[in-house]
């Protein structure tokens, strides 16, 4: 993983994906700053993990470029299997945050990726103050725990 630094161009691409998901709902302009400068970008090659299932989460990411790999084990002595696969524009990391638990899945990077990372204490601040993302987060999450795949 090698942390990218942080353009205006960055912050308005990340402004413009996240739109879909509701994430800035009707948030106050300083609360909106305050996010954004918590945000970070990541590059990690292919082949690199993201998330490791089990471990505990500390952020949430949203793909800027490449594809991912969402993969579970069901027992702790079975292997891994492929759930579903992740590409621009789509978020992961949000299970650990929601419940407080370990992740529930391993992400790992099919190609070269680019990754927008926003620590948990921010996603949480978001989820607080914007109660539309906050129900739209939860049907996700609920969604994928559902995923007869998964
Ligand atoms: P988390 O458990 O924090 O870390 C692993 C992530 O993989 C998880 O959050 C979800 O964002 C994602 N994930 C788990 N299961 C699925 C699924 N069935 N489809 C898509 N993404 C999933």
């Amino acid at each position: 993983m090698k942390p990218l630094p942080v353009t205006a161009d960055d912050t308005i691409a990340f402004s413009r994906i996240v739109r879909g998901l509701r994430f800035f709902g009707s948030m106050d302009m300083v609360l909106l700053e305050r996010i954004l400068e918590g945000l970070q970008l990541a590059a990690y090659g292919r082949g690199e993990k993201v998330c490791v299932q089990g471990e505990a989460g500390h952020f949430f990411f949203v793909v800027r470029s490449g594809t991912l790999t969402v993969s579970r084990r069901r027992g702790g002595l079975s292997l891994p299997h492929r759930v579903a696969e992740l590409g621009p524009g789509d978020c992961f990391g949000e299970m650990a945050l929601l419940d407080e638990a370990p992740r529930n899945a391993t992400v790992s990077c099919r190609t070269d990726c680019v990754v927008y990372v926003l620590p948990a204490v921010h996603f949480r601040s978001v989820l607080a103050r914007n109660p539309e993302f906050a129900a739209q987060i939860r049907a996700l999450a609920a969604a994928r725990q559902a995923d007869p795949e998964g």
